[in-house]
């Protein structure tokens, strides 16, 4: 049985989606947030997951905050840390400290768009193509050995709404999907900087990195 800590900062719709997983060896061990207010906290606790706040704004600086969240986290003994919707940058230590067991999502094709409004960026730009990436995390900003992307279509018409509502509903599926993998014990961090998953499906498991999925 693997133990996930879940960070979010607000609707946690992308935590939501892997409580209603119900991932076979998972064990959801608590649902942590910067803010007081998180929509998504109320889903957590509403179904018996263990609930925390470390407010970001009672600390000092990034270096407190950042150990006080560890102390809580690592009171969870956790074997992976999902960042779903966590709006915070993190200190190097804090990502070090996790090496390996951090993963995040984020709403574009990285290296595209790392930071915020992403579809808005998007559309500004006019690519035709846009989508998620769960990714491991290193020190810098949206960045890190992919584990999983899947694309959208950007289409006549799209505004950010409907953009945004598109990739997210990949993001349900690739976020599961990749803790999925994680639990069990799919997922490897080769040599190259490439995440691949043993796939079960080839004979004799073979290790690839997972396709684009759409
Ligand atoms: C999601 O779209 C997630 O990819 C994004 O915030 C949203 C949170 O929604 N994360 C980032 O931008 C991280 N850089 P949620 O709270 O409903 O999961």
């Amino acid at each position: 049985m693997k133990s996930i800590v879940i960070l979010i900062s607000g609707r946690g719709s992308n935590m939501e989606a892997i409580v209603q997983a119900a991932i076979p060896g998972v064990r959801i061990a608590a649902v942590v947030s910067n803010r007081p207010d998180a929509a998504g906290l109320a889903f957590a606790a509403g179904h018996g997951i263990a609930c925390a706040v470390v407010d970001h704004k009672a600390y000092a600086d990034r270096a407190a905050f950042d150990a006080a969240l560890a102390e809580t986290i690592d009171g969870h003994r956790p074997d992976l840390v999902v960042l779903a919707g966590f709006m915070r940058v993190l200190t190097d230590d804090f990502v070090r400290h996790y090496a390996g067991r951090l993963i995040n999502i984020h709403p574009s094709l990285l290296p595209a768009f790392p930071g915020l409004h992403t579809h808005r960026r998007a559309l500004e730009t006019g690519v035709r193509v846009h989508g998620a990436t769960v990714h491991f995390v290193t020190p810098t900003l949206d960045c890190g050995p992919i584990v999983v992307q899947a694309a959208v279509p950007v289409l006549a018409g799209d505004d950010e709404a409907t953009l945004a509502a598109r990739v997210l509903a990949q993001e349900h599926r690739i976020y599961p999907q990749a803790v999925r993998w994680f639990a069990e014990d799919r997922l490897r961090l080769g040599d190259d900087g490439r995440v691949r998953v043993r796939d079960e499906r080839q004979a004799g498991a073979a290790w690839t990195v997972p396709a684009l999925e759409w």
